[in-house]
């Protein structure tokens, strides 16, 4: 495999780092992202509550599938698939028996779905699945995949002749219970935790089988504390739609989070999706009134935040309200809020974000960000 410090020292500097991405897997965005879940009925209903999401297709006995249920849910360009098993001794339910209920396909929208499979598997994917054609009365959609960390799968989504709702099999799914949107357009990035000492056979996997580019790349230096530490690689693909951070845990004084995440996921993961809003204030009201927790950001930070960032066109005094963190790059600058995570698990959470011209991933708030997942850690008493 080529070494990968060519695009090492390749620091996030504008457009230029687009022009490594190769173009033999064009992508068009995330196509969808399926969960498998002990309940999924009950997920629908959390994600509909919790983040908005609307109630867009369904799939399972009514609808002629015998060994499972599958709720489609959608906010802006985000589609979201909770699925639960029939069947005990399905891949599905093995897969939340060992993981908990855990992001399994990171679908990605191609126009040509058994291209992106020869291509993939022509640099050295392990296939998932070979080109499949399914259909139903609206048209025909082709299925390809692959793996990817861990058990996690990309599937590779054909839909330019079909016109359903969202895949043969599933029907709309008209629901009485239809809370409103809380403002989400589309997915940001997508991180995987990873095995210590596999970051970069990882990013090379994202480069070389992918054609994706090394956006840029956190050390332990950039990302630690006086505990913990873990190192990053953002990965893109061409047009910077799809964007997948990679982390593994660096060594420190005590377990760090990506540790916690490996040791209770039982491997490597999505660890967390983070989804965009024109407007994270509101966003982030209406989540904490349907009861969605976020890490904590101490007071403290707001009081030299607006020295790091200068002018910004939010009241500081709001974000402190709503713990709302802010950083700045060259190119302006972006909103987040982390929250806590979604399951039982300390495994998969989510992340708010809202840029204003900054393309960087808030580099300048890991250290208060670290420190509340330590928090969080030493209340769980696996730090
Ligand atoms: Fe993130």
């Amino acid at each position: 495999m080529k070494d990968l410090t060519e695009v090492k020292n390749y620091e996030y500097s504008g457009e230029k780092v687009f022009e490594k991405a190769k173009d033999f897997l064009p992508i068009n965005g995330t196509d969808y992202v399926e969960l498998f879940v002990g309940n999924a009925k009950q997920a629908a209903h959390f994600y509909k509550t919790a983040f908005g999401f609307q109630s867009l297709a369904y799939a399972g006995l009514e609808t002629g599938m015998k060994d499972r249920a599958s709720y489609v849910l959608q906010q802006g360009k985000i589609r979201l698939v909770l699925t639960s098993s029939f069947d005990p001794d399905s891949e599905i339910s093995h897969h939340v028996r060992k993981h908990g209920d855990g992001v399994k396909y990171i679908s990605l929208w191609v126009d040509d779905a058994t291209a992106a499979y020869n291509e993939t598997i022509k640099r050295g994917a392990k296939s998932f699945l070979a080109p499949l054609e399914v259909k139903d009365e609206f048209g025909t959609v082709v299925k390809s995949g692959i793996h990817t960390y861990g058990e996690t799968i990309h599937l590779f989504i054909e839909r330019k002749n079909y016109k359903g709702i969202f895949l043969p099999g599933f029907v709309t799914w008209k629901s009485e219970y239809n809370p409103p949107s809380k403002g989400f357009k589309y997915i940001d990035h997508m991180v995987g935790n990873v095995d210590l000492g596999e970051m970069n056979k990882w990013a090379s996997f994202y480069e070389q089988v992918m054609g994706f580019a090394n956006l840029v790349t956190f050390d332990d230096k950039d990302i630690s504390t006086e505990y913990t530490a873990l190192m990053s690689k953002v990965m893109t693909n061409g047009n910077g739609r799809i964007k997948f951070p990679i982390n593994e845990p660096a060594h420190g004084k005590k377990k760090s989070q990506i540790e916690e995440y490996l040791d209770f996921y039982k491997g490597p993961g999505c660890q967390h999706i983070a989804i965009a809003t024109d407007d994270i204030v509101s966003s982030v009201a209406e989540m904490r009134k349907s009861g969605v927790e976020f890490l904590h950001v101490p007071g403290e930070y707001y009081d030299t935040v607006g020295n790091r960032v200068g002018k910004i066109e939010e009241d500081l005094k709001v974000l402190k309200t709503y713990g709302i963190m802010v950083d700045r790059d060259e190119e302006g600058y972006l909103l987040q809020i982390f929250t806590k995570p979604v399951e039982d698990r300390p495994t998969l959470f989510f992340e708010i974000i809202q840029r204003k011209g900054a393309k960087s991933f808030g580099k300048g708030n890991f250290k208060a960000l670290f420190e509340s997942i330590e928090e969080e850690q030493r209340k769980r008493g696996t730090l």
